[in-house]
């Protein structure tokens, strides 16, 4: 007979889902995605945000984090739109009366037109530009809002759109890569500080993507120093040079990259052992982010995972997914790490970058044609564990 255990998560710890701006609004025809990648309607998430939020609320989740559209908010140089900022204050109204914690996200990696024209991440006055957006914003909005994130995923969105060119601006370009990075830290830190100016409370951190990194062989030497290399440069640095800026830590956490080492540049490959993958065919790791708690403590700092999921069409993988990354978190918060909150991606189904619409990551299934959505079974098992903070399980 099988035995059942019960795992109770910290009092007060949140619970909810996380969804981004140009990924589920509709509308946005002004921004570096909107001509190559358009996203349409999406969920049109922008005028239907009270039915979206009242399924959170029906799924017991008590934090929401989502995007402002930079384009929307400032469509040209120097102007505002008060419209866009009052619709803004409308969703976070709707989010608190419902008892859900807002949790804002600044830049969620779409640029206005006019910004990218003028070079983007690459211009030296980016961190200027985004400073004087940051101050509008948390002008209008800071009474309302529990939580700030500044920018979502610096490391991913610079090697997308300046590596590989999957994002716009679309470049393969590495000697752009340090300006880049550079101006990601530096935005970074002049947001936190002007948040700071404006409200000495505000809690304020970023949203990055750390993955869990070992080598493929485990007993060599050289393979673990290029692991460890690869570690540093993918996970490690931004956070060293963010860390005093940080008042807590935002953890989207996807991916397990087992480094081996090629013979071609950039002389590594990660090869994982994929036994269980998503449609995306990403590796289902969740002993990662155990691991990755654990290094994390060192900062002490209250961490949010901010991002966590899987695309699963058919919502085979979904429930035990979540339930197995609950685990390991458990685990981590069990040995001492200040673990303070879960965010699944995503609450809807939603416009998967450039892979487009076809990636269904939704707690809720969305019929983009009809506009209709349909609770899927794993966002009802999530609601259960959201409910009374507890995790049960068969062992
Ligand atoms: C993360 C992004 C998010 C979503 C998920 C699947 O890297 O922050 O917008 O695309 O991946």
């Amino acid at each position: 007979m099988s035995k059942s255990k019960q795992l109770k998560f910290p009092k007060n710890f949140l619970w909810g889902s996380a969804v981004s701006s140009y990924q589920v609004s509709g509308g946005i025809e002004n921004c570096d995605w909107s001509e190559k990648f358009p996203a349409g309607k999406a969920c049109d998430y922008y005028n239907q945000y009270e039915k979206y939020f009242e399924i959170a609320k029906e799924l017991n989740q008590n934090v929401h984090r989502f995007s402002l559209s930079w384009s929307r908010i400032q469509p040209e140089e120097g102007k505002f739109n008060r419209k866009a900022i009052l619709r803004y204050r409308k969703m976070l109204l709707a989010l608190r009366k419902r008892g859900i914690k807002p949790m804002v996200t600044i830049w969620h990696w779409t640029l206005p037109l006019w910004m990218s024209e003028k070079g983007g991440w690459e211009n030296s006055k980016f961190p200027d530009y985004f400073e004087e957006y940051t101050r509008f914003v948390v002008e209008e909005l800071d009474d309302l809002v529990d939580f700030w994130i500044t920018t979502n995923e610096p490391m991913i969105y610079t090697s997308l759109a300046y590596i590989m060119g999957t994002f716009p601006p679309q470049k393969n370009n590495l000697l752009a890569v340090p300006k880049v990075f550079y101006n990601f830290v530096k935005t970074h830190k002049k947001a936190y500080k002007a948040i700071h100016d404006i409200n000495k409370n505000a809690k304020v951190g970023l949203a990055q993507n750390l993955s869990f990194v070992d080598a493929y062989y485990k007993s060599s030497v050289l393979n673990k120093i290029v692991a460890s290399a690869f570690n540093f440069f993918r996970n490690k640095l931004f956070l060293e040079l963010t860390k005093n800026y940080q008042d807590f830590l935002g953890i989207n956490y996807y991916f397990h990259d087992r480094i081996k080492i090629a013979s071609k540049f950039p002389f590594l490959k990660i090869e994982n052992e994929n036994k269980k993958v998503s449609d995306l065919g990403w590796e289902i790791y969740p002993e990662g982010i155990y691991y990755i708690l654990k290094d994390l403590q060192k900062y002490n700092l209250p961490i949010y995972i901010t991002e966590n999921g899987l695309a699963d069409t058919e919502d085979k993988n979904r429930a035990e997914f979540i339930k197995e990354h609950l685990k390991y978190i458990h685990k981590a918060i069990a040995e001492g790490v200040d673990v303070k909150g879960y965010l699944h991606w995503s609450l809807l189904d939603n416009f998967e970058w450039a892979d487009g619409f076809e990636p269904r990551f939704g707690l809720v299934e969305m019929d983009y044609e009809k506009m209709e959505t349909k609770i899927r079974g794993s966002a009802r098992e999530y609601a259960g564990i959201c409910k009374n903070s507890l995790l049960a399980f068969c062992i």
